[in-house]
């Protein structure tokens, strides 16, 4: 392989990033169509979705609006049908869209873990599946990017169907990075640092939990700062860029050294 130019162009490659309408797959959208890709963004929230395609055109990248609830196995089929005639190829899916909800492992229930194992599991196997469909018969073939949590890393109090979920998610992507390596399909994971959003907003509306929960997360960094829905962006830039050619089944951790500490 020579030395590449440019590893992190993305010109001329389509993109799906789930849950694109706020947040963290907001960035990661934002960072992709810098770089040259044309994004997609799928999610639930229309109006969100709404905003983030008129951010990046506004910036004169491109962007298409594409209304998605990853929780239905057919409409992940049917996006990536509709980009790969659009656009000739489906290069790069993004499974970002996640929920979260406070519960006790002792006490949380079916219908609480169903709501969330069916937006972060099930959600991730339909995109991925959808995806791999279209990029093992393709002649440039695709990457997934899986978005878990530093929370599999270690326990979190009160939010068992989340982190479960996430863990699943999280052992699904490396089973899938062997299967569809051979087909030259590469699949990640990113296991999201703290980022300030619509999930951890809710979650502290109205909460003084919010500010310590911060300086916990400024405490446990050697860097000293949290990071933004930004620094996840590059991390998925890399791993969706040539740059990143030999590298599958791996998980990044932007979280500002966070997980690596007692
Ligand atoms: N914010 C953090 O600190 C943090 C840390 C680690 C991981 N994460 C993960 O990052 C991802 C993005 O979360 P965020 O923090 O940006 O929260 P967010 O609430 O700002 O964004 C989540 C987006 O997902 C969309 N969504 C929800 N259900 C959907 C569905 N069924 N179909 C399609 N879209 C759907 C929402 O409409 C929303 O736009 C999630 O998977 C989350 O678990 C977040």
């Amino acid at each position: 392989m020579p030395l590449l130019d440019n590893p992190f162009s993305l010109t001329g490659r389509s993109a799906v990033v789930t849950g694109a309408g706020s947040g963290i797959g907001r960035g990661i959208a934002l960072v992709l169509a810098s770089q040259g890709a044309t994004v997609w963004i799928a999610d639930v929230n229309d109006a969100g979705a709404a905003e983030t395609v008129e951010d990046i055109r506004g910036r004169g990248w491109s962007a298409e609006s594409a209304s998605l609830d990853v929780t239905d196995p057919t409409a992940s089929h049917a996006l990536a049908d509709l980009i790969a005639d659009a656009h000739g190829s489906l290069d790069i899916w993004v499974n970002n869209a996640g929920i979260t909800a406070d519960s006790a492992p002792s006490v949380v229930s079916d219908e609480e873990l169903a709501r969330i194992w069916t937006v972060n599991f099930l959600g991730v196997v339909h995109g991925s599946q959808a995806a791999a469909k279209k990029m093992v018969s393709q002649e440039r073939k695709g990457v997934i990017v899986n978005i878990t949590t530093g929370g599999v890393d270690r326990a979190i109090d009160g939010i068992a169907a989340y982190t479960s979920s996430k863990a699943a998610a999280h052992q699904y992507s490396r089973s899938l990075a062997l299967e569809l390596g051979p087909n030259g399909v590469r699949v990640n994971t990113v296991a999201a640092g703290w980022v300030e959003s619509g999930i951890t907003r809710r979650h502290f509306a109205g909460s003084a939990e919010r500010d310590r929960h911060l300086q916990t997360q400024v405490d446990r960094t050697p860097l000293g700062f949290v990071g933004d829905e930004y620094d996840q962006g590059y991390a998925v830039l890399y791993l969706v860029s040539d740059a990143a050619r030999f590298v599958t089944g791996a998980v990044m951790r932007p979280n500002g050294g966070t997980s690596m500490q007692w």
